[in-house]
């Protein structure tokens, strides 16, 4: 799909993955709608991308907001579905006295930033592009940890979800012309993973990937671009991890 010219939607795109995603679609001349919860971020946002809020958890909130874009331009050609919160807690913590095992509440809350928001999103946009007609692309963000990462239970779980989901509409979709591809990052140097990783743990990690270093913002939404230009790629989901296995 050529991206100039294109119509795309980006969740979380007002800061992180999302924000390299965004910029780089607008450079190469799509219409670039970012989505996201966080009005301040949205408000730094630097020119040329249209802003809106929406907590992609709210299947009201984005059946509006979908709406809104197709009363506007008439279309969505591109979804990016990056919206997402890293999180760690691990299975079993014999040291915390508030009880030893993962919190239920919190794997749920895991599951539903980052695995039913890529549902609600996804189908809100796929409803009108098969009513419509319209080809697209839709790219999901998962991660390396979707293969099980320690202390990552909820958080693999959403992702390893999110991957299945991704080749299960390339398979149903296709005929309509909707590809549905996933790019899966290492670990990426963006505040969100300085903040979640401890010094130590981002050296270990380093000193495991075969690149030895983080990878770059730049570099995912280098990757997206590639899946979305590629009109025979569908139901892949990308590595750009450095060659880290986990
Ligand atoms: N940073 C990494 O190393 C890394 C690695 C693998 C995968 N990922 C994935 O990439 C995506 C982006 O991560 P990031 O590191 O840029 O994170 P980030 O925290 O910097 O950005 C995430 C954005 O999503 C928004 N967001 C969160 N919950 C939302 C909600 N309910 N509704 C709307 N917007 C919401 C936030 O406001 C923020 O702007 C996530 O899906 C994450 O799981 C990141």
């Amino acid at each position: 799909m050529e991206v100039k010219g294109a119509v795309a939607l980006v969740t979380g795109g007002a800061q992180g993955l999302g924000l390299a995603i965004a910029r780089r679609l607008a450079g190469e001349g799509a219409i670039v709608v970012v989505a996201d919860r966080n009005e301040d971020a949205l408000a730094n946002l630097p020119p040329g991308l249209e802003r809106v809020t929406m907590d992609v958890t709210s299947p009201e909130q984005v059946q509006e907001v979908v709406a809104g874009i197709m009363a506007s331009h008439g279309r969505v050609d591109i979804l990016v579905n990056n919206a997402g919160v890293i999180f760690s807690e691990p299975f079993v913590n014999v040291m915390n006295p508030a009880g030893i095992m993962h919190d239920y509440a919190r794997f749920r809350a895991s599951l539903a930033v980052n695995l039913d928001s890529v549902f609600i999103v996804t189908a809100a946009v796929v409803e009108y592009m098969v009513k419509l007609r319209t080809k697209g692309a839709i790219v999901n963000i998962s991660s390396v940890s979707a293969c099980g990462n320690e202390g990552q239970t909820a958080y693999s779980a959403a992702k390893a979800g999110v991957n299945a989901m991704t080749i299960t509409w390339a398979k149903e979709l296709g005929r309509w012309g909707i590809r549905s591809n996933a790019v899966a990052p290492g670990f990426i140097g963006t505040d969100s993973t300085r903040h979640s990783l401890s010094e130590t743990v981002l050296k270990h990690i380093q000193g495991n990937t075969p690149l030895r270093r983080l990878g770059q913002a730049d570099e995912v939404a280098q990757a997206v671009i590639a899946l979305i230009e590629n009109d025979f790629i569908n139901g892949a989901v990308l590595d750009v991890n450095g060659g880290l296995r986990i």
